[in-house]
């Protein structure tokens, strides 16, 4: 028999066991160009907290009575599609279940001598890649500058620590309990660890951080997300990978919601205008042109007299101005 676990039913808040159901089916047989998987490994990620959810995401949610989503890995135990034998071991995504039926879309073989095969659902599969990607495509750290990551002893953050230390940067994880934190510094070689747990977080972090954060890897959102802010340096660098502590939420944090800045990619960036003072020559050239060719329109309003800029700067600050204010002086 095939036993699987089924989403019975949507959570509001935390999910709980009555959330899902065991299910008993005969071993399904493959068709014409499928395979027949039977699962050894299966990963658990946070990513199926929104997949049990209906709200709009970037991916379908589980629909009620379908088989939880899940990376596993396992061996093909029948095979009508000749791209793959019998007695390989491949990686997919065959969900909460002991056997898997496949065309072979998006299944990836697995080396066994390689490494130990359920490295491909880990520091080999989705979330090294997450580490590695996130780390160096959007944290783009430098030597010797600081880098932290929450969720630090776990399958993204672990790794993430880790490479930017090969690249030469500090490497500061944020925790929780004083035996993650512990296996961060001692086994994983991290500069520091803070526990997330306990008291004055802000401050602890900021003690970890005596030169500020160049890149914050953010993982979980919430408190520490609150306290690793104040400490970002210039031109600081967050890839938004995760956001666990918010992810039971039933109603949306004041402020800008994160989830918009994960689900839909989004670049926020802030600048001076003297950031880009290389650009000013092309800037005087387009502009001045477009002027001359009356493809720009601008509309002044002007003051007279210098006795009259106070009063015109404090409209200014009440949308009293229509246009650019300036003040005519002769
Ligand atoms: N964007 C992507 O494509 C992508 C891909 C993979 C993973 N992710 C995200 O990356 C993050 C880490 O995933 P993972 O697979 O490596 O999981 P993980 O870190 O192995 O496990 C989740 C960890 O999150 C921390 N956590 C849970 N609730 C928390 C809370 N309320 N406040 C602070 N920390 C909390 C816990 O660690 P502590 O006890 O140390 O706090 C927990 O062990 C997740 O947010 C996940 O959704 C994103």
């Amino acid at each position: 028999m095939n036993r699987q676990i089924l989403l019975k039913s949507r959570p509001t808040g935390a999910p709980g066991l009555d959330n899902f159901e065991l299910a008993e089916r005969p071993v399904p047989e493959p068709g014409e160009g499928e395979i027949l998987v039977r699962h050894s490994w299966m990963s658990l990620d946070p990513y199926m907290r929104g997949r049990m959810s209906d709200a709009r995401s970037y991916a379908k949610p589980v629909g009620i009575g379908e088989v939880m989503t899940a990376g596993t890995v396992g061996e093909v135990v029948r095979s009508r599609n000749p791209g793959f034998r019998e007695g390989e071991i491949v990686q997919l995504q065959g969900g909460w279940q002991d056997y898997a039926v496949s065309d072979g879309r998006g299944v990836r073989k697995v080396d066994p001598e390689a490494a130990p095969v359920s490295t491909a659902l880990g520091i080999l599969g989705m979330p090294g890649m997450t580490a590695y990607c996130g780390l160096l495509e959007i944290g783009r750290p430098k030597p010797d500058e600081t880098v932290v990551v929450s969720a630090a002893s776990g399958a993204v953050g672990a790794v993430v620590g880790q490479i930017a230390q090969i690249r030469g940067a500090r490497a500061v994880g944020i925790a929780g309990g004083e035996a993650k934190c512990r296996y961060v510094k001692e086994e994983l070689g991290f500069d520091d660890c803070v526990d997330h747990r306990a008291p004055d977080l802000a401050l602890r972090v900021e003690r970890a951080c005596p030169k500020g954060i160049d890149v914050y890897y953010e993982n979980v959102g919430g408190a520490v997300q609150e306290a690793v802010w104040p400490l970002l340096n210039d031109f600081a660098r967050v890839p938004v990978c995760g956001l666990i502590a918010q992810y039971n939420d039933t109603t949306p944090r004041p402020g800008p919601n994160f989830f918009t800045v994960l689900r839909k990619r989004l670049t926020i960036r802030g600048f001076i205008v003297w950031d880009f003072a290389d650009k000013e020559e092309d800037f005087r050239s387009d502009v001045g042109r477009w002027l001359r060719e009356g493809k720009l329109r601008y509309r002044e309003d002007v003051v007279e007299g210098l006795e009259k800029a106070p009063e015109a700067f404090l409209g200014l600050l009440q949308g009293k101005n229509f246009g650019k204010l300036v003040v005519k002086l002769r």
